[in-house]
């Protein structure tokens, strides 16, 4: 009697989750393995992989198309609470990883297997959403991570494979860790884990080279309904293909990298190069109509709440109380978070030019310094004299 008897697999097509199939069967004594292949945007054709689980020893292949999802229900509130993880990395892998977990459990409910696995590593942060997000969902389950266990080298996996039918990757394989989906790219390891190493050219593949660039700029204006994103100039569009037709217009601009050093769950820092182009843009221009719709005290608490938000979706927390919390307080924020955010793309740049809402709370007859000013001039001189009283008595007292 191995680990379990049936296992669902989270599978990529990938040489590790490859192996992972004649692995738990032989070294782990799992009679039955169902791969399971999340289709969330990564472009990639699923028929091949879905054939090649089989061929791997898998009794069953599942190909599941999570994009709607994917987009309606973690992109979307995500950009709600203009997540960004160190300020900076909008969370397009982290994202997914509940989701799959998600899909993981749901179908060893359905097909009744005691376990559920995955092909990470030990020093990444996808393990820690993997099992996490799987623990809450079902605490009774098992969760196998083959990989993070079985100590081959690149080269052993490859062998490992070979024995049991699984080809060798035909192109020399790649020196990167590549993940991908219909939020953005993330690329590590090989020469960029030497942090003052130039990203090379021929990783990105969602964003151009500024020198490649249009010459003109171009305009998208962003329509939001309740702070989620609805329409690209003026034409209503479902979540996914606003994501699409989002990421192909900002990406020939060539806006949406970053090249950052990241610290992950594990204690590790990383050199982590990300191309994200929608999803960026997306954030920015949410936050300036929040900048239009919401009053300052809103604003500046809610940017706490972003922090603490970005944070518990990148260390694996998005099934969480305090996640549920603060989507309700997320949620009540946008209720007039309506309107539209022109954004000029350009060289580069993706640069926010104008906002407009039938919510806006910005009042032009007191901002003005034009005719038609409504603000009580004299009640300034007033206000000051208490706010600043404080700060006068203390220093008096402590100036002598
Ligand atoms: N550092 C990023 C994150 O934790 C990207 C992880 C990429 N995963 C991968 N298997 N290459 O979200």
């Amino acid at each position: 009697m191995g680990r379990a008897n049936k296992v669902v697999l989270a599978y990529s097509g990938g040489v590790d989750t490859s192996v992972c199939i004649p692995y738990l069967k032989q070294e782990w004594g799992i009679e039955e393995v169902i791969a399971l292949a999340a289709d969330l945007g990564q472009g990639e054709e699923l028929g091949p992989i879905k054939e090649k689980a089989l061929k791997s020893g898998a009794s069953e292949s599942l190909v599941i198309d999570g994009k709607e999802t994917f987009a309606q229900e973690f992109a979307f509130a995500a950009i709600k609470a203009n997540a960004l993880y160190e300020n900076r990395y909008p969370l397009s892998t982290a994202l997914a990883r509940p989701l799959i977990a998600k899909m993981l459990v749901e179908a060893a409910h359905k097909y009744g297997a005691d376990a559920v696995a995955h092909g990470c590593t030990a020093k990444g942060n996808d393990q820690v959403r993997f099992d996490v997000g799987i623990m809450a969902l079902d605490p009774n389950i098992k969760v196998l991570a083959p990989a993070r266990e079985w100590g081959m080298t690149r080269e052993e996996t490859i062998a490992y494979g070979e024995k049991f039918g699984i080809p060798a990757p035909v192109k020399k394989s790649s020196p990167y860790s590549i993940d991908r989906n219909l939020l953005g790219r993330s690329i590590e390891a090989g020469p960029l884990e030497d942090p003052m190493t130039e990203p090379p050219a021929e990783i990105f593949l969602m964003t151009k080279d500024v020198a490649e660039t249009p010459d003109q700029p171009e305009y998208v204006d962003i329509g939001f309904e309740k702070g989620v994103p609805t329409s690209l100039n003026n034409q209503s569009l479902d979540p996914v293909t606003l994501i699409n037709q989002l990421n192909e217009l900002v990406g020939k601009h060539g806006y949406g990298r970053i090249d950052m050093m990241e610290n992950r769950v594990v204690g590790i820092k990383s050199r982590e190069i990300y191309e994200a182009p929608a999803l960026l843009v997306l954030i920015n221009a949410h936050r300036d109509l929040e900048s239009l719709t919401l009053t300052a005290d809103v604003t500046q608490y809610k940017r706490g709440i972003e922090d603490t938000y970005a944070q518990l979706i990148y260390r694996g927390l998005w099934y969480n109380p305090l996640k549920e919390a603060l989507d309700a307080f997320i949620d009540q924020t946008q209720e007039r978070v309506t309107g539209t955010v022109r954004v000029k793309l350009f060289k580069g740049n993706a640069i926010v030019v104008g906002r407009k809402s039938e919510n806006s709370i910005y009042a032009p007859d007191l901002a003005t310094y034009g005719a038609g000013d409504k603000f009580d001039h004299k009640t300034a001189e007033g206000f000051i004299y208490i706010w600043g009283l404080p700060t006068r008595v203390w220093s008096e007292k402590t100036r002598g």
